[in-house]
């Protein structure tokens, strides 16, 4: 747990860190062999996570996997800090609005959830290894 703390508080010190999060998830999954499909989830995963999302938002997002249910209660509404804890949902709702497959769709909408199919396992090993 800390050491995720660490890890997230050394990723949003730098610039674009969204942006090179997003294309490193997809070099990472082809290289781990992904078909494209799953490359796309993982350039898509985590687009709907506020531009303005704060430090203590991610260490908070962080902290409260240990209580689902706060999370929830938190994540509605539409603060920043909402739309950060809500991005997977949100983020499959606007691939969907733009046309992207169900199965991308469900990769997205999981990539916080336990990794349930070997693609949930591989799109959540990149998410993993594209942080800093
Ligand atoms: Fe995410
Ligand atoms: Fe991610």
């Amino acid at each position: 747990m800390l050491h995720r703390v660490r890890q997230t508080a050394r990723y949003v010190g730098s610039a674009g860190a969204d942006d090179r999060h997003a294309t490193e998830t997809a070099r990472i999954l082809r290289q781990l062999g992904a078909d494209e499909e799953l490359v796309v989830a993982g350039i898509l995963h985590d687009a709907a996570k506020p531009v303005n999302t704060l430090l203590w938002h991610r260490v908070a997002g962080v902290l409260l996997g240990i209580t689902p249910r706060v999370r929830a209660r938190l994540a509605r509404g539409e603060s920043t800090f909402a739309r950060y804890l809500d991005h997977a949902r949100r983020g499959a709702e606007m691939a969907r609005e733009d046309g992207a497959s169900e199965r991308v769709v469900r990769l997205i909408a999981r990539h916080h959830s336990r990794p349930a199919t070997e693609d949930e396992r591989l799109l959540a090993r990149a998410d993993r290894e594209a942080l800093p």
